[in-house]
Protein backbone atom coordinates (compact mmCIF):
# COMPACT_ATOMS: atom_id res chain seq x y z
CA UNK A 1 0.00 0.00 0.00
CA UNK A 2 1.00 3.54 -0.81
CA UNK A 3 1.18 6.38 1.33
CA UNK A 4 1.03 10.06 0.03
CA UNK A 5 2.91 12.14 2.00
CA UNK A 6 3.04 15.90 1.45
CA UNK A 7 6.44 17.18 2.67
CA UNK A 8 7.02 21.11 3.85
CA UNK A 9 10.55 21.19 4.75
CA UNK A 10 9.90 25.24 5.69
CA UNK A 11 12.46 27.59 6.98
CA UNK A 12 15.46 27.63 8.83
CA UNK A 13 16.90 23.91 9.82
CA UNK A 14 13.36 22.77 8.85
CA UNK A 15 14.74 21.41 5.36
CA UNK A 16 17.93 19.90 6.91
CA UNK A 17 15.61 17.98 9.37
CA UNK A 18 12.82 16.89 7.31
CA UNK A 19 15.72 15.51 5.13
CA UNK A 20 16.77 12.97 7.68
CA UNK A 21 13.38 11.80 8.40
CA UNK A 22 12.65 10.87 4.80
CA UNK A 23 15.85 8.95 4.67
CA UNK A 24 15.15 7.03 7.54
CA UNK A 25 11.23 6.25 6.21
CA UNK A 26 12.91 5.66 2.88
CA UNK A 27 14.70 3.27 4.52
CA UNK A 28 11.65 1.29 6.19
CA UNK A 29 10.43 0.83 2.49
CA UNK A 30 6.67 1.45 4.44
CA UNK A 31 5.46 2.15 1.01
CA UNK A 32 5.59 6.33 1.67
CA UNK A 33 5.68 8.72 -1.30
CA UNK A 34 6.78 12.30 -0.91
CA UNK A 35 5.64 14.96 -2.86
CA UNK A 36 7.66 18.25 -2.00
CA UNK A 37 5.50 21.47 -1.29
CA UNK A 38 7.98 24.79 -1.60
CA UNK A 39 5.78 26.69 1.00
CA UNK A 40 7.23 28.99 4.06
CA UNK A 41 9.13 32.38 3.75
CA UNK A 42 11.18 32.43 0.69
CA UNK A 43 7.75 31.28 -1.06
CA UNK A 44 6.42 34.57 0.72
CA UNK A 45 9.31 37.19 -0.24
CA UNK A 46 8.53 35.80 -4.24
CA UNK A 47 4.70 36.07 -3.84
CA UNK A 48 3.18 37.68 -0.95
CA UNK A 49 1.84 34.68 0.29
CA UNK A 50 3.46 31.34 2.49
CA UNK A 51 1.09 29.02 0.81
CA UNK A 52 -1.33 29.14 -2.36
CA UNK A 53 -4.93 30.32 -1.67
CA UNK A 54 -5.77 26.76 -2.40
CA UNK A 55 -3.34 25.00 -0.13
CA UNK A 56 -5.80 23.40 2.13
CA UNK A 57 -7.65 21.33 -0.63
CA UNK A 58 -4.34 20.42 -1.39
CA UNK A 59 -3.17 19.31 1.72
CA UNK A 60 -6.55 17.29 1.65
CA UNK A 61 -5.54 15.31 -1.39
CA UNK A 62 -2.45 13.05 1.09
CA UNK A 63 -2.39 10.80 3.84
CA UNK A 64 -0.36 12.73 5.88
CA UNK A 65 2.14 16.22 5.89
CA UNK A 66 5.78 16.34 7.27
CA UNK A 67 6.30 19.48 8.31
CA UNK A 68 10.30 21.05 9.11
CA UNK A 69 9.12 24.89 10.83
CA UNK A 70 8.26 28.07 9.76
CA UNK A 71 9.68 31.19 10.77
CA UNK A 72 12.35 33.61 8.98
CA UNK A 73 13.90 36.70 10.77
CA UNK A 74 12.90 38.83 7.73
CA UNK A 75 9.36 38.55 8.20
CA UNK A 76 7.51 39.03 11.18
CA UNK A 77 6.25 35.61 12.97
CA UNK A 78 2.56 36.63 13.31
CA UNK A 79 2.71 36.61 9.19
CA UNK A 80 4.38 33.03 8.66
CA UNK A 81 3.04 31.44 11.31
CA UNK A 82 -0.94 32.36 10.89
CA UNK A 83 0.00 32.14 6.66
CA UNK A 84 0.97 28.53 7.37
CA UNK A 85 1.28 26.40 10.30
CA UNK A 86 -2.07 27.94 12.08
CA UNK A 87 -3.86 28.20 8.66
CA UNK A 88 -3.54 24.16 8.24
CA UNK A 89 -4.08 23.20 12.06
CA UNK A 90 -6.98 25.18 12.92
CA UNK A 91 -8.28 25.03 8.78
CA UNK A 92 -8.33 21.28 9.16
CA UNK A 93 -9.49 21.43 12.53
CA UNK A 94 -6.52 19.08 13.55
CA UNK A 95 -7.70 20.00 17.21
CA UNK A 96 -5.56 17.35 19.07
CA UNK A 97 -1.82 17.87 19.13
CA UNK A 98 -0.03 14.83 20.63
CA UNK A 99 3.62 15.29 22.17
CA UNK A 100 5.26 12.65 23.72
CA UNK A 101 8.12 14.12 26.01
CA UNK A 102 10.26 11.07 27.06
CA UNK A 103 13.77 11.19 28.23
CA UNK A 104 15.81 8.57 25.69
CA UNK A 105 18.91 5.93 27.22
CA UNK A 106 22.15 8.03 26.08
CA UNK A 107 20.91 11.81 26.26
CA UNK A 108 21.98 13.84 29.27
CA UNK A 109 18.72 14.86 31.35
CA UNK A 110 19.30 18.58 32.52
CA UNK A 111 18.17 17.71 35.92
CA UNK A 112 20.52 16.07 38.63
CA UNK A 113 20.13 12.52 39.46
CA UNK A 114 18.78 12.44 35.61
CA UNK A 115 15.43 10.88 36.31
CA UNK A 116 13.22 8.91 34.17
CA UNK A 117 10.49 11.16 32.19
CA UNK A 118 8.28 9.79 30.68
CA UNK A 119 5.00 12.32 30.00
CA UNK A 120 2.33 12.56 27.09
CA UNK A 121 1.15 16.14 26.48
CA UNK A 122 -2.31 16.63 24.55
CA UNK A 123 -2.43 20.02 23.44
CA UNK A 124 -6.15 21.81 22.61
CA UNK A 125 -4.50 22.78 18.92
CA UNK A 126 -7.71 24.79 17.08
CA UNK A 127 -8.44 27.57 19.74
CA UNK A 128 -8.88 28.82 23.32
CA UNK A 129 -5.88 31.24 23.40
CA UNK A 130 -4.73 30.87 19.71
CA UNK A 131 -8.22 31.18 18.11
CA UNK A 132 -7.62 34.50 16.91
CA UNK A 133 -10.08 36.26 18.06
CA UNK A 134 -9.40 40.17 19.16
CA UNK A 135 -7.48 43.37 17.65
CA UNK A 136 -6.38 46.78 18.25
CA UNK A 137 -7.89 50.18 18.08
CA UNK A 138 -6.74 54.09 18.49
CA UNK A 139 -3.05 52.72 16.28
CA UNK A 140 -0.43 54.80 17.57
CA UNK A 141 -1.97 56.87 20.26
CA UNK A 142 -1.63 56.89 24.02
CA UNK A 143 -4.73 54.64 24.52
CA UNK A 144 -4.01 52.39 22.14
CA UNK A 145 -5.75 49.34 22.66
CA UNK A 146 -5.04 45.80 22.09
CA UNK A 147 -7.72 42.53 22.79
CA UNK A 148 -6.50 39.28 22.55
CA UNK A 149 -9.43 37.26 23.38
CA UNK A 150 -9.69 33.30 24.07
CA UNK A 151 -12.42 31.23 22.82
CA UNK A 152 -13.49 28.41 24.93
CA UNK A 153 -16.10 26.13 23.26
CA UNK A 154 -17.53 23.15 25.05
CA UNK A 155 -17.19 20.57 22.11
CA UNK A 156 -13.60 22.05 21.86
CA UNK A 157 -12.90 21.33 25.69
CA UNK A 158 -14.69 17.98 25.21
CA UNK A 159 -13.34 16.59 22.52
CA UNK A 160 -9.53 16.99 23.11
CA UNK A 161 -9.67 16.14 27.40
CA UNK A 162 -11.66 13.00 26.20
CA UNK A 163 -9.08 11.78 24.12
CA UNK A 164 -6.45 12.44 27.16
CA UNK A 165 -8.55 10.32 29.34
CA UNK A 166 -8.93 7.83 26.70
CA UNK A 167 -4.98 7.59 26.00
CA UNK A 168 -4.70 7.79 29.71
CA UNK A 169 -6.52 4.43 29.98
CA UNK A 170 -3.97 2.86 27.83
CA UNK A 171 -0.90 3.88 29.31
CA UNK A 172 0.08 4.75 33.39
CA UNK A 173 -3.89 5.42 34.00
CA UNK A 174 -3.51 9.11 35.36
CA UNK A 175 -4.47 12.43 33.57
CA UNK A 176 -3.44 15.85 34.75
CA UNK A 177 -4.98 18.39 33.26
CA UNK A 178 -3.93 21.90 33.78
CA UNK A 179 -5.56 25.24 33.42
CA UNK A 180 -5.21 28.58 35.95
CA UNK A 181 -8.64 28.66 37.03
CA UNK A 182 -7.92 30.64 40.32
CA UNK A 183 -7.16 34.11 38.14
CA UNK A 184 -9.22 33.28 35.32
CA UNK A 185 -12.83 32.64 35.72
CA UNK A 186 -14.54 31.46 32.46
CA UNK A 187 -12.78 29.56 30.18
CA UNK A 188 -10.24 27.73 32.19
CA UNK A 189 -13.41 27.18 34.54
CA UNK A 190 -15.56 25.77 31.62
CA UNK A 191 -12.43 23.55 31.21
CA UNK A 192 -12.33 22.03 34.54
CA UNK A 193 -15.77 21.22 34.82
CA UNK A 194 -15.75 19.13 31.19
CA UNK A 195 -12.61 17.50 32.87
CA UNK A 196 -15.40 16.85 36.13
CA UNK A 197 -17.89 15.60 34.28
CA UNK A 198 -15.82 13.30 31.25
CA UNK A 199 -14.08 11.39 34.44
CA UNK A 200 -17.34 9.65 35.23
CA UNK A 201 -16.94 7.74 32.11
CA UNK A 202 -13.22 7.10 32.60
CA UNK A 203 -13.60 4.96 36.11
CA UNK A 204 -10.21 3.38 35.62
CA UNK A 205 -8.20 6.69 35.34
CA UNK A 206 -7.46 8.57 37.90
CA UNK A 207 -7.53 12.66 36.87
CA UNK A 208 -6.38 15.93 38.94
CA UNK A 209 -6.80 19.24 38.51
CA UNK A 210 -2.95 21.32 39.11
CA UNK A 211 -2.71 25.12 38.22
CA UNK A 212 -0.28 25.25 35.50
CA UNK A 213 2.17 27.68 37.46
CA UNK A 214 2.21 24.46 40.06
CA UNK A 215 2.44 22.02 37.13
CA UNK A 216 5.55 23.80 35.53
CA UNK A 217 7.16 23.75 38.88
CA UNK A 218 6.71 19.80 39.63
CA UNK A 219 7.57 19.12 35.74
CA UNK A 220 10.76 19.58 37.13
CA UNK A 221 10.82 18.35 40.55
CA UNK A 222 8.96 15.22 40.49
CA UNK A 223 8.10 14.18 36.33
CA UNK A 224 8.15 10.65 37.42
CA UNK A 225 4.27 12.03 38.94
CA UNK A 226 2.89 12.57 35.91
CA UNK A 227 1.38 10.62 32.45
CA UNK A 228 -0.59 12.01 30.45
CA UNK A 229 -1.49 15.83 30.49
CA UNK A 230 -3.98 18.15 29.11
CA UNK A 231 -3.74 21.69 28.58
CA UNK A 232 -5.22 24.53 26.44
CA UNK A 233 -3.53 25.48 23.53
CA UNK A 234 -0.90 28.16 25.00
CA UNK A 235 -0.50 26.55 28.16
CA UNK A 236 0.11 23.53 25.95
CA UNK A 237 2.78 25.46 23.75
CA UNK A 238 5.15 26.60 26.91
CA UNK A 239 4.81 23.27 29.12
CA UNK A 240 6.04 21.39 25.63
CA UNK A 241 8.95 23.50 25.33
CA UNK A 242 9.83 22.97 28.96
CA UNK A 243 9.07 19.00 28.55
CA UNK A 244 11.50 18.90 25.58
CA UNK A 245 14.15 20.77 27.26
CA UNK A 246 13.54 17.41 29.81
CA UNK A 247 14.05 15.20 27.23
CA UNK A 248 17.66 16.47 26.65
CA UNK A 249 16.21 19.65 23.90
CA UNK A 250 14.45 21.66 21.79
CA UNK A 251 15.88 19.15 18.91
CA UNK A 252 14.56 16.19 20.80
CA UNK A 253 10.74 16.97 20.72
CA UNK A 254 7.98 15.02 18.11
CA UNK A 255 4.50 15.96 17.89
CA UNK A 256 1.00 15.04 16.01
CA UNK A 257 -1.47 17.24 14.90
CA UNK A 258 -4.80 14.71 14.20
CA UNK A 259 -8.59 15.15 14.27
CA UNK A 260 -9.00 11.47 15.90
CA UNK A 261 -12.16 9.16 14.69
CA UNK A 262 -11.88 11.43 11.11
CA UNK A 263 -10.10 10.86 8.07
CA UNK A 264 -8.78 14.51 7.53
CA UNK A 265 -5.47 14.55 6.72
CA UNK A 266 -2.65 14.86 9.71
CA UNK A 267 0.78 16.49 10.13
CA UNK A 268 3.72 15.98 11.82
CA UNK A 269 6.21 17.94 12.76
CA UNK A 270 9.03 18.68 15.35
CA UNK A 271 8.08 21.23 18.60
CA UNK A 272 11.02 23.28 17.54
CA UNK A 273 11.20 25.79 15.17
CA UNK A 274 13.28 27.21 12.55
CA UNK A 275 16.05 28.15 14.97
CA UNK A 276 17.57 30.79 12.85
CA UNK A 277 20.78 30.62 14.72
CA UNK A 278 22.12 27.49 13.71
CA UNK A 279 20.68 27.43 10.13
CA UNK A 280 22.92 26.35 7.34
CA UNK A 281 25.21 24.64 9.61
CA UNK A 282 24.21 20.92 9.70
CA UNK A 283 24.27 21.03 13.15
CA UNK A 284 20.53 20.55 14.15
CA UNK A 285 19.46 17.73 15.84
CA UNK A 286 17.08 15.83 13.30
CA UNK A 287 15.50 13.55 16.22
CA UNK A 288 12.54 15.38 16.73
CA UNK A 289 11.77 15.25 12.98
CA UNK A 290 12.35 11.44 12.52
CA UNK A 291 10.22 10.87 15.87
CA UNK A 292 7.31 12.47 14.26
CA UNK A 293 7.78 10.34 11.54
CA UNK A 294 7.31 7.55 13.75
CA UNK A 295 4.16 9.17 14.95
CA UNK A 296 3.16 9.37 11.29
CA UNK A 297 3.57 5.95 10.76
CA UNK A 298 1.10 4.80 13.43
CA UNK A 299 -1.40 7.15 12.14
CA UNK A 300 -0.88 5.81 8.43
CA UNK A 301 -1.40 2.29 9.85
CA UNK A 302 2.34 1.25 9.86
CA UNK A 303 2.87 0.07 13.77
CA UNK A 304 5.60 -2.51 12.77
CA UNK A 305 7.58 0.52 10.63
CA UNK A 306 6.64 2.77 13.75
CA UNK A 307 7.56 0.58 16.27
CA UNK A 308 11.48 -0.25 14.00
CA UNK A 309 12.11 3.39 13.63
CA UNK A 310 11.83 3.82 17.33
CA UNK A 311 13.76 1.56 18.00
CA UNK A 312 16.41 2.92 16.04
CA UNK A 313 16.32 6.31 17.64
CA UNK A 314 16.77 4.82 20.76
CA UNK A 315 19.63 2.63 19.85
CA UNK A 316 21.31 5.80 17.74
CA UNK A 317 21.06 7.34 21.13
CA UNK A 318 22.21 4.72 23.24
CA UNK A 319 25.12 4.25 21.13
CA UNK A 320 26.05 8.26 21.66
CA UNK A 321 26.04 9.81 18.35
CA UNK A 322 24.42 12.54 19.12
CA UNK A 323 24.36 16.29 17.83
CA UNK A 324 26.11 19.02 19.91
CA UNK A 325 22.89 20.26 21.25
CA UNK A 326 22.76 17.02 23.53
CA UNK A 327 26.22 16.28 24.14
CA UNK A 328 27.52 14.78 21.00
CA UNK A 329 29.63 16.05 17.92
CA UNK A 330 27.85 14.31 15.19
CA UNK A 331 26.01 16.09 12.46
CA UNK A 332 22.68 16.10 11.61
CA UNK A 333 23.37 14.01 8.54
CA UNK A 334 25.29 11.79 10.60
CA UNK A 335 22.51 11.04 13.37
CA UNK A 336 20.28 10.73 10.03
CA UNK A 337 22.81 7.69 8.68
CA UNK A 338 23.19 6.17 11.78
CA UNK A 339 19.15 5.56 11.90
CA UNK A 340 19.09 4.10 8.42
CA UNK A 341 22.41 1.74 9.15
CA UNK A 342 20.33 0.43 13.13
CA UNK A 343 17.22 -0.18 10.66
CA UNK A 344 19.62 -2.12 8.30
CA UNK A 345 21.38 -4.17 11.26
CA UNK A 346 18.18 -4.96 12.96
P1 LIG B 1 13.43 27.48 18.14
O1 LIG B 1 12.80 26.20 18.58
O2 LIG B 1 13.62 27.64 16.68
O3 LIG B 1 14.87 27.65 18.84
C1 LIG B 1 15.02 27.72 20.24
C2 LIG B 1 16.42 27.19 20.62
O4 LIG B 1 16.46 25.78 20.41
C3 LIG B 1 17.52 27.79 19.75
O5 LIG B 1 18.67 27.98 20.54
C4 LIG B 1 17.78 26.71 18.71
O6 LIG B 1 19.10 26.69 18.21
C5 LIG B 1 17.49 25.44 19.51
N1 LIG B 1 17.00 24.40 18.60
C6 LIG B 1 15.79 24.36 17.99
N2 LIG B 1 15.69 23.29 17.22
C7 LIG B 1 16.85 22.62 17.32
C8 LIG B 1 17.36 21.44 16.74
N3 LIG B 1 16.65 20.69 15.89
N4 LIG B 1 18.62 21.05 17.08
C9 LIG B 1 19.36 21.75 17.94
N5 LIG B 1 18.93 22.90 18.52
C10 LIG B 1 17.69 23.32 18.21
O7 LIG B 1 12.54 28.65 18.74
P2 LIG B 1 12.64 30.25 18.54
O8 LIG B 1 14.07 30.66 18.44
O9 LIG B 1 11.78 30.80 19.58
O10 LIG B 1 11.93 30.51 17.15
C11 LIG B 1 12.62 30.63 15.91
C12 LIG B 1 11.59 30.76 14.80
O11 LIG B 1 10.83 29.55 14.66
C13 LIG B 1 10.55 31.86 15.04
O12 LIG B 1 10.27 32.42 13.78
C14 LIG B 1 9.36 31.11 15.57
O13 LIG B 1 8.13 31.76 15.34
C15 LIG B 1 9.44 29.84 14.77
N6 LIG B 1 8.82 28.65 15.37
C16 LIG B 1 8.25 27.78 14.49
C17 LIG B 1 7.75 26.59 14.94
C18 LIG B 1 7.18 25.63 13.95
O14 LIG B 1 7.27 25.85 12.77
N7 LIG B 1 6.60 24.53 14.37
C19 LIG B 1 7.87 26.26 16.29
C20 LIG B 1 8.47 27.17 17.16
C21 LIG B 1 8.95 28.36 16.69
C1 LIG C 1 4.76 25.12 18.39
C2 LIG C 1 5.11 26.52 17.98
C3 LIG C 1 3.87 27.23 17.41
C4 LIG C 1 2.80 27.23 18.47
C5 LIG C 1 4.13 28.66 16.94
C6 LIG C 1 5.27 28.70 15.97
C7 LIG C 1 2.91 29.31 16.40
O1 LIG C 1 5.64 27.24 19.04
O2 LIG C 1 4.33 24.33 17.54
O3 LIG C 1 4.95 24.78 19.56
O4 LIG C 1 2.80 28.07 19.36
O5 LIG C 1 1.93 26.38 18.39
MN1 LIG D 1 5.98 26.04 20.78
Amino acid sequence: MTHRVAVIPGDGVGPEVVAEARKAVDALDAGVEWTELPWGSSYYRERGTMMPGDALDVVRGFDAVLLGAVGDPSVPDYVTLWDLLLTLRQGLDLWANLRPARLLDGIPSPLAGGPAVDMLFVRENTEGEYAGVGGRAHAGLENEVALETSVFTRTGVRRVVRFAYELAQRRRGLLTSATKSNASRYGYVLWDEVVEELAAEFPDVQHEHVLVDALAARMVSRPLTLDVVVASNLFGDVLTDLAAALQGGMGMAASASLAPGTDTTPLFEPVHGSAPDIAGQGVANPVGAIWSAVLMLVELGEPIAAERLMRAIEDVCRKGIRTRDVGGTARTSEVGDAVVQSLRDH
